[in-house]
């Protein structure tokens, strides 16, 4: 199998090459990305062709290498709610305009897609568990810009879906529920909002710095390791019946409220020698998320996946619970 990852570079697609050069010797992997920081490890492996392609600017380039492989996985994002209050157009450019140009070489070239959507379709859905196929899309006002992610993610499932119907064009849609492990993000970045929370929250531990609970820390998530994602995702590659089909990737067993993680990151800083000057310092405090992000944020107080689909279709249920979760991901991080 030939796979053109792009956004190979990031959490999710460095962690992608690393299952396949280690378990798929036969698979070939073409990685492009702007950044290959996060797979420096595996350049020079034979399996592996790295490719730097700005995807805002070379659609024509990207397009021959579609056109060369079996599998796309446009994994090239903005997928951090900062960016999406502070600089909305590029979240659009990049995650809507970018990726809908490589949807359509897809179609031209008959090319299988696996492309991510996110758990934040679905939005402010007051459902207790988000379905697939029954589950509202909620969003808010235009003036609450944090939307445009999901907005962004919502139009291109459903321009893959009529493609699908309309073409045939051969798609998965997955939604990763808050992923989580080694290399998620930078844990040097100490802008507020710079990271996603759990590495925020390592990042607050490492520098001293208060741990802030925006608007109190009440919103709960559901915290999945990369490794149940990964598994996912491999499934789906392997699978005759994911075609067409949107799948929940989340554990709902891991719901856990902001409140709550930054306690547990508390309690796990303190068996680790090189957090031992810095943690002792850091204070929990609460924020008003007009002031932690903008007056255009709004938040999903609650968001739990319904996973039926993906442990019936794909036979994938993920292994890791949050204690295990945070450790390896502090292991990765502070050791
Ligand atoms: P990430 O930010 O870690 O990786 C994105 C990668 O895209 C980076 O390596 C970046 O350098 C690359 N990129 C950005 N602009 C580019 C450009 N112009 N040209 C080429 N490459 C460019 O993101 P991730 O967490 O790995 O997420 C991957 C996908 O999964 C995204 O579409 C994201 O929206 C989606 N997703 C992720 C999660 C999660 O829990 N991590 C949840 C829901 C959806
Ligand atoms: C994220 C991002 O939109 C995407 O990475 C991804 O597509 C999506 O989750 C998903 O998993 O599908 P969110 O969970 O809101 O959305 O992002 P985080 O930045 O990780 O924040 C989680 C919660 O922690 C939010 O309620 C936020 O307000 C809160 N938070 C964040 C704090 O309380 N303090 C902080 O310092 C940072």
């Amino acid at each position: 199998m030939r796979l053109l990852i792009v956004g190979a570079g990031g959490f999710i697609g460095s962690h992608l090459c690393e299952w396949i050069l280690k378990n798929r010797k036969d698979w070939q992997v073409t990685a492009v990305d702007v950044s290959f920081t996060k797979i420096e490890h595996l350049l020079g492996e034979e399996q592996l062709r790295v490719i730097e392609i700005d995807i805002l600017k070379d659609r024509d380039v990207l397009e021959e290498h579609v056109k060369e492989c079996d599998v796309v996985f446009p994994l090239a994002a903005i997928a951090n709610p900062l960016i999406y209050v502070k600089n909305p157009l590029k979240v659009f450019e990049l995650d809507f305009e970018a990726n809908l140009s490589i949807v359509r070489a897809a179609v031209k070239h008959g090319k299988r897609l696996i492309f991510p959507s996110t758990s934040e379709v679905y939005g402010m859905c007051g459902d207790s568990e988000f379905d697939e196929d029954t589950s509202c899309c909620v969003t808010g006002p235009i003036c609450k810009q944090r939307w445009i992610y999901s907005c962004s993610k919502q139009m291109l499932d459903r321009v893959i879906y009529a493609y699908g119907l309309r073409d045939g064009l051969r798609y998965t849609l997955f939604r990763p529920f808050n992923w989580v492990g080694q290399r998620l993000d930078n844990i040097y970045d100490t802008t507020n909002g710079g990271s996603r929370v759990v590495v925020q929250f390592m990042s607050n531990i490492l520098h001293g710095q208060d741990i802030c609970l925006v608007n109190g820390g009440f919103q709960i998530r559901c915290f999945t390791d990369i490794s149940d994602g990964i598994s996912a995702l491999i499934k789906i590659l392997e699978s005759d019946c994911a075609d067409g089909q949107i799948f929940n990737i989340g554990n709902p067993l891991n719901e856990c409220s902001i409140r709550t993680l930054a306690d547990n990151l508390l309690v796990l800083a303190q068996k680790y020698d090189s957090l031992k000057d810095t943690v002792c310092k850091v204070r929990i405090v609460q924020v008003d998320s007009n002031e932690y992000y903008d007056k255009s944020y709004q938040d999903v107080s609650r968001r739990v996946p319904s996973i039926k689909k993906a442990e019936t279709i794909l036979s994938w249920t993920p292994q890791i619970n949050l204690h295990d979760m945070l450790r390896k991901t502090m292991d990765f991080y502070f050791e």
